[in-house]
């Protein structure tokens, strides 16, 4: 009988039972248990978020770590797992969808300025706002990968100029796409919406500070669905109380939750969403997993092995 250690940061008992029976359907025999019960021990896999990386370097038996999410850095950030222990993760086209509608909801809300007719509502005012022109904008993706390339897509199919930029060339019928440092500059000049989704890598750790914010158009609308860490949160709250950032709309912290005394929940053109852009889904994912966990009790490589080297 496989069985799998389970820690996912501030859930239950009934999350671990969920993903137990969502995977026995793909893999009957498998069981999984608390990464803090003592039957952890025998764990050959553990399916992880944010869990408490000291503990699991106690699983003796260990022979691959799967993320329970897309990104890594909760696992690679603090270097502490051994580089043999290959470490999974979950590339499920759900979640790029999920992404993908909560970049062109957050776009949309921006460019027809819905919280400004959700305030007119109160004083019952019924006047249009301006509209932004949709053909004249032009809108950059950071990071091209799983996510990165649907909302690309998404976005053209909608009718907007859309600009990628990745690590290495990517290719995209009708999307200009384009790498390098210099090409990033690029975008911060010539982009009027900036989206991040790319991981967090040590190179692209702060990668949105006081000297980003400033290449870009004064009024830009800056939107992050990557991670906390990729933003220096004290230059984007300078940059929105100076007005060169018209509008932020986040989903994700350097701290999360979120701790109450952070000045982002009060900086007015910063909207805060708690982390739920694109939520891994068990319906979803668990057939992936359930394969993934096969593959490593037969010893053979499974799908989506993080490449440690560049740390995604
Ligand atoms: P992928 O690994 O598929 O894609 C990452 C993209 O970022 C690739 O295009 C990669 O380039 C690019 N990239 C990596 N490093 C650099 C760099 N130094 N410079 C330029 N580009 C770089 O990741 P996913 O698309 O699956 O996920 C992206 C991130 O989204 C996750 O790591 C996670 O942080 C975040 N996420 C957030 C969620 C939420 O709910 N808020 C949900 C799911 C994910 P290349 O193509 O050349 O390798
Ligand atoms: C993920 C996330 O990385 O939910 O999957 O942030």
């Amino acid at each position: 009988m496989p069985i799998v250690a389970f820690f996912s940061k501030g859930s239950n008992i009934e999350l671990l039972n969920e993903w137990e029976i969502r995977l026995q359907s793909y893999y009957p025999s498998i069981k999984l248990v608390s990464l803090l019960n003592d039957e952890a021990k025998d764990a050959i896999t553990a399916l992880l978020w944010k869990a408490p990386l000291d503990r699991v370097k106690k699983l003796n038996n260990l022979k691959a770590l799967i993320s329970l999410g897309q990104g890594v850095d909760h696992i690679l950030k603090k270097n502490k797992i051994d580089n043999k222990i290959p470490i999974i993760r979950i590339v499920d086209p759900y979640m790029a969808k999920s992404m993908s509608h909560w970049v062109v909801l957050s776009v949309l809300n921006y460019i027809r300025d819905t919280f400004g007719y959700f305030d007119q509502q109160k004083t019952k005012t019924y006047k249009s706002r301006r509209e932004i022109n949709f053909t004249t904008l032009k809108i950059a993706v950071y990071g091209v990968g799983a996510i990165g390339s649907v909302v690309l897509k998404d976005l053209k199919q909608l009718g907007f100029k859309v600009e990628g930029w990745s690590r290495t060339q990517k290719n995209i019928c009708g999307v200009n796409c384009y790498s390098g440092e210099n090409k990033f500059k690029v975008l911060l000049k010539n982009c009027d919406i900036h989206i991040c989704l790319l991981p967090l890598t040590p190179e692209t750790t702060n990668i949105f500070n006081n000297s980003s914010f400033k290449m870009m158009k004064y009024g830009s609308c800056f939107i992050n669905g990557g991670r906390g860490e990729h933003v220096v949160e004290g230059d984007l709250i300078e940059n929105c109380k100076s007005g060169q950032i018209s509008s932020a709309i986040l989903d994700v912290y350097c701290k999360e939750p979120l701790p109450k005394n952070s000045k982002l929940w009060e900086q007015e053109n910063i909207r805060i969403w708690p982390h739920v852009a694109a939520e891994t889904n068990p319906e979803t994912a668990a057939k992936q997993i359930a394969n993934a966990i096969k593959c490593i009790e037969n010893g053979k490589s499974p799908p989506n092995i993080v490449k440690r080297k560049l740390g995604y």
